[in-house]
């Protein structure tokens, strides 16, 4: 055996559509084994398991119906009982593909043996035998090869040696491939991991090893890894983990975790994504938000700690807070932060920028413990509330200054003239000021009021569109300062009228200003 990892390629052994399927409330039909056999082939797995064809004469059309289909490169299974008539019907259904592999098992641990097959473990090893010497007489002629499980190995602890032994004598028989299925999760990864290393130093070199793990303890990707390792080439997978019970090892998880342990990963991992969104739409088994890479929350972050992390690495191919770069897995975009009462002012810069509004990190600070408050009892706050709100902060800044109402009284010569009413200090006044546009007409016509501030930066922006019958929306922000100071306030003011944006921009900075300075 290599025992070389970053040599030794593994190989991708999917049965989604043998385990997974036999799992599911409805098994899939022809059509749809098809489309979930076509993203197998994106993805790039090395073999299939196409079906279990002596199950119903539905699998075994699907079987047959993929293996017509299939490109040499794939090596396509049926998985058959130790019996004669599975074994035919296996031979039968993958009859037209190019590369195929009869898989046929037989339980052997000893609690298995005593209670459900009820057979001596010398009856158990000649029926293994004599399965793989039947499979192998169907393959050979065909240049296929033949595949022994022993089912329930993960309990063979005590009875490890004749295990061994017997997989000793079905290699004889004919079989190339010798899988080790962790049938029911029961105890720690390192304990099969161990009996998985005991396996591979026993056998020839030119046997593969394979690991089957199910996920009754959560534990399944750990230990298909660590069996990696350990040196079992094969590693049996499904799609989004589907398969009996709690489900197999998930083929993205295995992917993903030797990939960043510089493995060489014979897979287009950019499928991974939209794959495991349409398998599970296919197969009624939605993901746990929570998932490892695929739930919609894999790649969230709530808290103000995280979420800083986030934001000094988001350009980075590694980021403080995440596994992988989204796009490894077809992802892009996907990291993003959600705004909660554990959120700082980094979530409300990222998010407010992210939707498209120039906010400042000041500003930010300022509007943090608003939204915060705000989300202590409504909970994450959508991205629209938090606009909401920031227009609100930004658009209303409270003082002893309120704009009115602004009429253009005569525009001719390249002057402009404006009638301004506004509040000053709790009294409505009303000044007529002139100049060479809207912002000048009214720092004049502030001037006659004795309020007197200077203009140091000017920018608009387009705000949305028009759309659902509210009209299009501008955003000035400006710069203002006392006179003689260096230090200057920004303000925005908001408006569907270019011109009265302007002017709420320079009331904002009033009230900033008067603010600043009390
Ligand atoms: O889990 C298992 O033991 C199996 C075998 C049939 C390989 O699925
Ligand atoms: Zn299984």
């Amino acid at each position: 055996m290599n025992a070389d990892p970053s040599t030794r390629q593994p190989f991708f052994y999917d049965i989604t559509l043998r385990d997974g399927n036999q799992a599911l409330r409805k098994p899939w039909n022809t059509r749809e084994k098809k489309v979930v056999f076509q993203r197998l082939l994106e993805l790039g797995v090395q073999g299939v398991e196409v079906g279990f064809s002596g199950a119903s004469e539905m699998d075994f059309e699907a079987c047959a119906a993929l293996a017509e289909i299939a490109p040499p490169a794939v090596v396509i299974s049926g998985l058959a009982r130790a019996v004669e008539r599975d074994i035919q019907k296996v031979a039968d259904a993958i009859a037209a593909a190019p590369r195929q592999r009869i898989h046929t098992f037989i339980a052997m641990s000893p609690f298995n043996m005593a209670h459900v097959l009820r057979k001596k473990p010398e009856d158990v090893a000649k029926i293994a035998v004599e399965a793989v010497t039947r499979a192998a007489a169907l393959m050979k002629p065909r240049g296929g090869e033949v595949q022994f499980s022993a089912e329930h190995f993960g309990d063979c602890r005590e009875n490890l040696p004749w295990v061994i032994e017997t997989f000793l004598r079905v290699v004889e028989a004919g079989a190339t491939i010798i899988n080790l299925p962790n049938t029911v999760e029961r105890a720690r990864p390192f304990a099969f991991v161990d009996m998985v290393r005991q396996v591979v130093a026993a056998m020839p070199a030119h046997v593969t090893v394979a690991v089957h793990c199910h996920n009754d303890l959560g534990m399944g990707t750990a230990t298909t890894v660590e069996s990696y390792f350990a040196g079992a080439r094969q590693l049996e997978v499904s799609i989004n983990g589907l398969g009996e019970r709690a489900g197999n090892t998930n083929l993205f998880e295995v992917a993903v975790a030797l990939h960043n342990c510089d493995v060489a990963i014979p897979l287009d991992m950019t499928r991974i994504y939209p794959t495991a969104i349409e398998v599970s739409e296919m197969s009624g088994v939605p993901i746990h938000e929570k998932a490892p890479l695929i739930g919609a929350d894999a790649m969230a972050h709530r808290s103000g700690i995280h979420q800083d992390g986030v934001a000094k690495t988001k350009d980075m191919e590694k980021g403080a807070y995440r596994p992988i770069h989204p796009s490894l897995i077809g992802r892009e975009g996907a990291e993003r932060l959600g705004f909660t009462s554990q959120s700082g002012k980094t979530a409300v810069y990222e998010i407010l920028t992210g939707a498209g509004w120039p906010i400042t990190i000041e500003e930010a600070i300022e509007l943090q413990p608003r939204l915060k408050a705000l989300s202590e009892s409504r909970g994450e706050l959508p991205v629209d509330v938090m606009v909401q709100e920031y227009r609100d902060h930004v658009n209303h800044v409270p003082g002893p200054f309120q704009f009115l109402k602004m009429d253009r009284l005569e525009n001719g010569g390249g002057v402009e003239k404006f009638s301004l009413r506004f509040i000053h200090d709790g009294k409505e006044v009303e000044e007529i000021g002139e100049g060479d546009g809207p912002i000048d007409a009214c720092l004049n016509a502030l001037k006659k009021r004795g309020v007197q501030v200077e203009l140091v930066h000017y920018e608009q922006h387009a705000l949305a569109e028009e759309r659902d019958g509210a009209a299009a929306e501008a955003m000035t922000v400006i710069r203002l300062r006392q006179p003689g100071e260096s230090d200057s306030v920004i303000c925005r003011g908001i408006d569907t009228d270019t011109r009265r944006a302007n002017v709420r921009a320079i009331f904002n900075g009033l009230n900033r200003l008067a603010t600043k300075t009390s």
